[in-house]
């Protein structure tokens, strides 16, 4: 007799699992829209770098022109433990954590920041795009200008904002590479602290 009435408990409660497991994953689904879509974090104002060994980037020369990039890959620091892709480039106007130096005689100073590529989502690569219509459809981000996107699931992140992530799943920002200029070459010193 008790032996049926637990039984029957069991199955009254059975049926509260799929029901409880579906609020519980509404209720995730709800947080994880909130956080992607209201609680992206903004990049430090004045970020702080862990020193690495130093690595070349390039010459002054290697950015003549605007949105001029050059890819490197510091010896570590990957999310694998490997060493870690990154990009250098050209930008309109100084970001905090970025380089200005001075473009040639008489030329305007060029502003220079450095990011790790390693997408803040789930460890894709992301690439400088300059397309702007395939970010404003592709990527569903209305902008004018260059953005750092990820293939994988289509984050976008804004250079000129220190590297907010600014659209899909991302919600962390790309962690800047400190840059130092060494008489012309361009050197990267540094991996921004999480
Ligand atoms: S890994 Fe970049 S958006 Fe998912």
């Amino acid at each position: 007799m008790a032996e049926s009435l637990s039984r029957r408990e069991l199955i009254k409660w059975l049926w509260r699992v799929p029901v409880l497991a579906a609020l519980l994953g509404g209720g995730y689904g709800v947080y994880e829209a909130i956080n992607v879509h209201f609680l992206k974090r903004n990049p430090a104002a004045e970020p702080e770098f862990d020193r690495v060994a130093d690595v070349a980037v390039g010459t002054v020369a290697a950015f003549s022109n605007m949105w001029d990039e050059v890819a490197f890959e510091l010896p570590s620091g990957a999310p694998n433990g490997g060493p870690m892709p990154a990009l250098a480039v050209r930008l309109p106007g100084p970001v905090a954590g970025g380089l200005t130096v001075d473009s040639g005689v008489g030329a305007p100073s060029a502003h220079l920041v450095a990011f790790s590529r390693v997408c803040t989502h789930q460890h894709c690569i992301v690439v400088l795009n300059r397309d702007v219509d395939a970010i404003n459809f592709g990527f569903n981000y209305a902008t004018d200008g260059p953005k750092l996107t990820c293939p994988c699931h289509l984050s976008v992140f804004d250079p000129m904002r220190g590297g907010r992530a600014v659209s899909g799943p991302a919600v962390l920002p790309l962690p800047r590479v400190r840059l130092e200029l060494r008489g012309t070459a361009v050197v990267a010193t540094g991996i921004e602290r999480a």
